[in-house]
């Protein structure tokens, strides 16, 4: 299976600027560069999606950060899954912890986008991970299994081949801890045995499962190559495309 590396560029980039530094900085960094294990995208914020995509970014693929799950009408402020299909999206980050707190996203509500991104043909990237407390409480595996469960219970099995899950522990997404290449291996079994209850073994196994939460080059090891994972989602490093385009090496090269 092809490994995955999505750069989730989060808040970012500010000004027309900032954007053509960062699209030329890629640009560069990618030069002559062939990743031929480890598909790359990129989700850069909802205003610059049409700049990326014309920007022909050698072989990445390009991604949303979010969406809404009805497709068009009276929902001020929201965009459309087909905004996304149209405008180039290959992918959508669904269920990020950064929603699920500030903006008191429920599991009721990711499952409905995990939905509709597979009725529209994007490939939904759902989010789940437990915060410090809940981890310190035992509660880990709960919360997570609530989360994958809840999300993806009403799928058919041919779904699975388009979908990922990302494990993104609450505490270490912008902190500079991340969790040993042991308990990422436990939340990977713990996923995968639940995706198998889902979908059956075969398909179950389509499913990539990636990490995210302090991945840099330097811990790029022990979250992903160490647990077999299938990748990483890279917040605060995919800001600088060098740091970015390390991980994808070394993810590319083991
Ligand atoms: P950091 O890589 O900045 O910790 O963020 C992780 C994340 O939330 C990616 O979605």
């Amino acid at each position: 299976m092809e490994k995955l590396v999505v750069a989730n560029l989060k808040m970012n980039l500010l000004s027309l600027v900032e954007r053509e530094q960062y699209l030329k900085a890629f640009k560069k960094e990618i030069k002559g560069k062939k990743m031929s294990k480890a598909g790359m995208v990129l989700c850069p914020p909802f205003v610059h999606l049409e700049a990326f995509q014309k920007a022909r970014l050698g072989e990445t693929a390009l991604g949303a950060q979010d969406m809404f799950w009805e497709r068009s009408g009276s929902f001020t402020g929201e965009i459309s899954p087909a905004m996304l299909k149209n405008f180039g999206c290959e992918f959508v980050v669904v269920g990020h912890s950064e929603r699920r707190r500030y903006f008191s996203e429920s599991d009721e509500e990711v499952k409905m986008k995990i939905a509709a991104a597979f009725k529209i043909g994007l490939k939904p990237i759902l989010c789940v991970g437990e915060t410090r407390v809940e981890r310190n409480s035992g509660q880990a595996a709960r919360v997570i299994g609530r989360q994958v469960k809840s999300a993806l219970i009403d799928l058919s099995r041919a779904k699975a081949e388009n979908l990922t899950i990302a494990y993104e522990p609450v505490w270490a997404i912008g902190a500079d801890v991340t969790p040993t290449a042991h308990e990422i291996m436990e939340v990977k079994v713990l996923v995968r045995k639940i995706l198998v209850e889902i979908f059956g073994k075969k398909y179950a196994n389509m499913v990539k499962i990636i990490y995210g939460g302090n991945v840099t080059p330097q811990t790029t090891k022990e979250t992903c190559l160490e647990p077999g994972l299938d990748g990483a989602l890279v917040g605060r490093a995919s800001l600088a495309p060098h740091e970015f385009i390390k991980i994808v090496e070394i993810i590319n090269n083991n």
